[in-house]
């Protein structure tokens, strides 16, 4: 592979000439040799680095957090020593995926826990409840979600595990760039809504008016089987999904470089040199013949990765909303109960009207002996965990001044705040028919650039899997 000394600069040079010296590159601490450089060690990029170890290729992870995982991750209760699943809570059916978690020896026989709660729809912003609120019940609910479920499968091939068979921008149907609420009512699927909602489309933010396409990759074929119950939910025997990533990180050792991040890179036809700096304030250099990027592909993220103008195109057009998650505490909050937050439009039975971000979603008693509640929340893009966590601190605050939870003096705790940052990254309908998706996949391979994660596949852990088993032997392709 061609490659050359990224850190050569006139200031180097300079000191190499007063030192003397003009050994390895002095600002890089060390210099690694990779096939592939990956970087982002959530569900995609760690699975993708053990898919290439498998094929005898060499690899590297560079991850920003101190840890793999991602969107998944776990908190011990202190208490009860139990391990709660933080953000990700379970690995949805989906083809052969189930083999890597076996792979890594970490069992799939787990199924999800659920608590029997009594239900409460409240409009957050007054605090009071929607007493005219009614959810669909079974009868209503398990058809619409077949009826759901019967549509997806006719789009399968064009989005799952990603948008490989994609149609030309004339012939997208126009099921898949009409609005949810249209979709909603062109099927008949209002009872099947607030459940759709509930587990993963809320995410969306505005996810009544984004084209269908988006709500299909957030809650898709593997998740709607889950629910009707033809597929599995599936957990490790612990219940503890993070005992995979454990895993995984025994299994890569030294090829993990924690907290580091990619601060300057040059990438070319022939291979990508980075520069990463990790916490500890050392850098290192990486030559690799391929990089894998394999976090949300957001402007700010990409920075360090200088997109050219045709990447540029592409990456800016995506709108995002943020993502919160987590356990908090609160003297107020009363054992057993969900809290979830709906608007009164909504009326007895409109399950078209939701909250807007930004927006708490839920307070879910989890179990236990423990007063913990289980909370998401879905912010702008603008949002931050400080401002999050004002917004719940205030939700808390407005249902106590409306008489709807008691007064107490307690304070407001998170045992564990998940900021799962900007995600859902979605186009609109005229983005779409202009080309978008082929333009977005015309990238893979680009200057030595491959990408894994959502924003090409869909935002579950076992899809992500396929994707890469589908992608990967391109990617190592001439290796
Ligand atoms: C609350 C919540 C619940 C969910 N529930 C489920 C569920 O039950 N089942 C399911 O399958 N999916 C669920 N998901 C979806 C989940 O997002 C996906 O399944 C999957 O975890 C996404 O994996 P990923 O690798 O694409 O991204 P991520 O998990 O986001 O991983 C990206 C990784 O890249 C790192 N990173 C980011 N930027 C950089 C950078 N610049 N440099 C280096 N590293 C970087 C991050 O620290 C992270 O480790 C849930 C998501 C959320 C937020
Ligand atoms: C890394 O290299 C820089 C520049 O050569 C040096 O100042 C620093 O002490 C080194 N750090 C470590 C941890 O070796
Ligand atoms: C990797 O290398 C080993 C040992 O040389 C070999 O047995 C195996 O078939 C190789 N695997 C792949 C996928 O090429
Ligand atoms: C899985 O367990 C087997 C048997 O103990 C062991 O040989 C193998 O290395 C383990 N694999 C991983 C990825 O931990
Ligand atoms: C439901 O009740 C709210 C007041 O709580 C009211 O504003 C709204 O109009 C009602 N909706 C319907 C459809 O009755
Ligand atoms: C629900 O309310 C919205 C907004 O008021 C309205 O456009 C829609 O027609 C209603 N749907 C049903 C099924 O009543």
């Amino acid at each position: 592979m061609h490659s050359y000394n990224i850190c050569a600069s006139v200031g180097l040079v300079a000191s190499l000439l007063v030192r003397g010296v003009v050994a390895r590159p002095a600002c890089c601490n060390n210099t690694i040799t990779r096939d592939v450089v990956v970087v982002g060690g959530g569900a995609s990029g760690a699975h993708a680095a053990v898919w290439l170890r498998d094929h005898n290729k060499t690899v590297v992870v560079v991850e920003k957090a101190n840890q793999l995982g991602g969107h998944t991750d776990s908190y011990i209760d202190p208490d009860t020593g139990k391990a709660i699943n933080i953000g990700v809570q379970a690995w949805m059916e989906y083809k052969n995926t189930f083999d890597f978690p076996k792979r890594m020896n970490v069992s799939t026989s787990g199924s999800m826990e659920f608590t029997t709660l009594d239900y409460k729809y409240i409009d957050f912003r007054s605090g009071l409840p929607v007493t005219n609120y009614t959810a669909p019940g079974p009868t209503d609910m398990y058809p619409a979600l077949q009826r759901y479920l019967d549509v997806l499968l006719q789009y399968e091939d064009m989005l799952l595990p990603g948008f490989f068979n994609f149609p030309k921008p004339e012939s997208i149907p126009e099921d898949l760039l009409m609005s949810f609420s249209d979709f909603v009512k062109k099927y008949d699927l209002g009872a099947a809504v607030p459940q759709i909602w509930d587990s993963t489309a809320q995410g969306l933010g505005d996810t009544m008016d984004v084209p269908t396409l988006f709500v299909m990759q957030a809650s898709g074929i593997p998740m709607v089987r889950a629910l009707l119950g033809l597929g599995a939910a599936a957990v490790p025997a612990s219940g503890r999904l993070y005992d995979l990533f454990e895993s995984i990180a025994t299994f890569l050792g030294n090829d993990i470089l924690y907290s580091s991040t990619v601060i300057s890179s040059t990438r070319t036809n022939r291979g990508v040199s980075l520069k990463v700096a990790g916490a500890d304030g050392k850098l290192t250099c990486i030559e690799a013949k391929r990089l894998l990027i394999a976090f949300e592909p957001t402007m700010e993220n990409l920075q360090p990765f200088r997109p050219d103008d045709t990447e540029r195109q592409v990456f800016s057009k995506f709108g995002y909303t943020t993502v919160y998650a987590g356990l908090l505490k609160h003297p107020s909050l009363e054992i057993g109960v969900a809290y979830s937050n709906r608007l009164p439009e909504t009326g007895p039975s409109n399950y078209t009207i939701f909250p807007l971000p930004s927006q708490v979603g839920r307070f879910d008693y989890i179990g236990g002996t423990n007063n913990i509640f289980q909370f998401t929340a879905v912010g702008t893009k603008d949002d931050t965990p400080e401002s999050m966590q004002q917004l719940i601190s205030q939700t808390i605050n407005t249902l106590t001044e409306a008489g709807t939870i008691a007064a107490s003096e307690g304070a407001l705790t998170f045992p564990a705040f998940a900021n799962h940052g900007k995600m859902h990254p979605r186009v609109t309908a005229d983005d779409l028919r202009a080309g978008f998706i082929q333009k977005q996949l015309a990238l893979q391979g680009r200057h030595s650039t491959w990408y894994t994660g959502a924003a090409f596949s869909a935002g579950f852990s076992t899809v992500l899997w396929e994707y890469n088993n589908v992608l990967l032997p391109d990617v190592i392709k001439g290796l």
